[in-house]
């Protein structure tokens, strides 16, 4: 693995960044500026952190830890990439940004690339996952729309379907898609037009869908919800359903895809294609950029002036996200995610047999769910403590996200530090039944209120 060790070739990232990085002392009055300035909109750990290198980050008194978080998904080359790092140099000293008014150099060689990789048609570039998101509801409901429709009416076939247990964002849109009702719920009314089919349920898909349905939208394997991967048989339903009824699949693989699972896509897996896949998190390597593919079909629905943005589909994001998809392709990366995607579930599968706490191990390449039968918040503080980085998602389910670029030794490392980490923290009684590889419903989230 020695070719995708990025330690030597990261040396001059990594110093650079490290001259610039705040002192301890100086952390002290950037928290209390957070504290004082910043909206509260997230509940932050009390750490600066001032670089990283590969699979490694550091904090301002140079304490450095193993990264399986990932910035949740978004690091897929870890930390000051020498081919990435390189290429945003060179493009900040061309153009940052142009406008979509002209062409830039890069965006139709990505939209090609992306073409490529997916087996669809045509790009539009966005910001963010959420962003994506809105851009394929819209999409969704002018594909729906007729002739028969009169203008500035809804439209008869208005409805979409998403899933229970999902999340695809904060915009509004993107809100009125995700399921969990503390992220939805105190802002409404939101988008009408929305249901929430149960997760892998086929019959409940099959009651709910007709013509009048535009869009059924879902994550390949939901992130936030718990690493949930949605099974062939429901893809199938959904997919046959939404060709009978002129209506889009569209797979949200915004956490997903761009090789996370080791392939580009996770959808790969299955033997048809959505209509339409959201992308976004590692796309630019840690720049913010969103995609939106589709076919040739969906994509004349749209004309000059019904969707836009201004910063998506920049020179700076476009020439960076290239290189990541080249960077994949050239260190073999996919093939590394399969091989220590694997061994990680091994070595997570001998730590289950040891620990009765851990529930369940889910997911794919290096998108894995650890269920415990325990508040995970405690775990993912002490593993801080000890130097890992972590994350918990819906209370029970600590969730790894590691760089795909991650070493068969840091695999080992990271697997000896979460056992040591089980062995010392104290493990409260059980919280609730046994996973059964499907998240609770809302009926039963209900009923458990
Ligand atoms: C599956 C999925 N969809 C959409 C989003 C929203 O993406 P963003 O945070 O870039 O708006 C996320 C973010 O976590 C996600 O995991």
């Amino acid at each position: 693995m020695g070719k995708l060790d990025t330690k030597k070739s990261a040396k001059p990232a990594a110093r650079s960044a490290k001259k610039a990085s705040p002192r301890a002392s100086n952390a002290k009055s950037i928290l209390r500026d957070a504290n004082q300035f910043l909206m509260p909109t997230y509940k932050r750990q009390p750490i600066v952190f001032t670089h990283g290198r590969g699979c490694y980050v550091y904090d301002s008194r140079g304490k450095k830890y193993l990264d399986f978080l990932g910035g949740i998904a978004v690091n897929a080359l870890g930390h000051g990439h020498p081919r990435i790092v390189k290429v945003i140099r060179r493009e900040a000293a061309r153009a940052i940004h142009l406008s979509n008014l002209f062409h830039n150099s890069y965006q139709g060689p990505l939209a090609r690339k992306l073409a490529q990789w997916s087996g669809l048609d045509r790009v539009f570039f966005s910001n963010s996952g959420a962003e994506a998101i809105e851009g394929a509801l819209k999409l969704a409901r002018l594909y729906g729309r007729t002739p028969a429709d009169a203008a500035g009416s809804p439209a008869r076939k208005y409805r979409i379907l998403a899933l229970e247990n999902s999340f695809h964002g904060r915009t509004f849109g993107a809100v009125s898609v995700t399921a969990t009702e503390k992220y939805r719920l105190p802002f409404a009314p939101l988008v009408p037009g929305v249901e929430f089919v149960r997760f892998n349920d086929v019959a409940d898909l099959e009651s709910r869908f007709d013509d009048t349905v535009c869009a059924i939208l879902f994550e390949t394997i939901q992130g936030e919800g718990g690493i949930y991967p949605v099974s062939e048989e429901f893809w199938d339903r959904a997919r046959a359903l939404a060709t009978k009824n002129s209506a889009l699949l569209i797979a949200d693989e915004i956490q997903c895809g761009l090789g996370r699972t080791g392939r580009y896509f996770a959808y790969q897996k299955f033997s048809s294609k959505p209509d339409v896949v959201v992308v976004a998190k590692p796309l630019a390597a840690g720049l913010p950029l969103g995609a939106i593919l589709t076919s040739e079909s969906v994509a004349q629905s749209v004309s000059p002036g019904l969707h836009g943005t201004t910063f998506g589909g920049g020179p700076l994001a476009c020439a960076t996200a290239l290189e990541f998809l080249n960077v994949i392709e050239d260190e073999k990366l996919l093939e590394n995610i399969r091989a220590r995607g694997a061994e990680l579930r091994e070595g997570l599968c001998a730590l289950a047999a040891k620990f009765p706490f851990i529930r369940e191990i889910r997911g794919e390449g290096l998108m894995i769910g650890i269920e415990i039968s325990s508040d995970g918040a405690p775990l993912v503080q002490q593993a801080m403590l000890k130097g890992l980085l972590i994350n918990c998602t819906h209370d029970f389910t600590l969730r790894l996200l590691p760089p795909f670029l991650v070493t068969r030794a840091q695999v080992r490392q990271f697997l000896r530090m979460l056992e040591k980490l089980f062995v010392t923290t104290p493990q409260k009684a059980a919280a609730r039944e046994p996973a059964k590889s499907a998240p609770p419903s809302h009926a039963a989230l209900a009923a458990a209120r």
